[in-house]
């Protein structure tokens, strides 16, 4: 089990038809899979996230096009860019996130261990380094 965020690279399989790339839990994926869901159509310059997760694991994957994942980890920032399908971040609980730098026709693909619960996000900064850093 992953403690911090890694960019995970995904089996590629070269096709002159067209390639195929896939992840499954256990083998490429650290959890279970919950839930799924999807952003698009996201105008040019707007940001999405910028929350925590308490309990929430998730896996992005660019699926087309490109943007950024920025996480914080409660002192410092990483920023993984994902431009290709067979490459997606793993974002283990409590890492405040945001998705920025959209290209057009970006198509991001995420996958949550957990189902749908506002009550493990947390959307307010200040409270999210509190609980981190104690
Ligand atoms: P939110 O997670 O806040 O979006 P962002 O990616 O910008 O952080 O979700 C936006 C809205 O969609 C919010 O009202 C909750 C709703 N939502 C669901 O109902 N189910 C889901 O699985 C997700 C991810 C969001």
């Amino acid at each position: 089990m992953f403690t911090k965020p890694q960019l995970l690279q995904l089996p590629k399989i070269v096709d002159p038809r067209g390639n195929l790339s896939f992840f499954e839990s256990p083998r490429q994926l650290p959890f279970e899979i919950a839930r799924t869901y999807w952003i698009y159509d996201v105008p040019g310059g707007e940001i999405r996230g910028s929350h925590a997760f308490k309990e929430q694991q998730e896996f992005i994957v660019a699926l087309s096009g490109s943007f950024d994942v920025v996480l914080h980890d409660g002192n410092e920032e990483i920023k993984f860019s994902l431009n290709r399908s067979y490459y997606g971040v793993f974002i283990p609980k409590m890492y405040w996130r945001r998705m920025e730098n959209f290209s057009t026709n970006a198509l991001a693909l995420i996958v949550s261990d957990k189902h749908f619960d506002e009550q493990d996000y947390i959307r307010d900064f200040e409270e999210f380094k509190l609980l981190k850093n104690g």
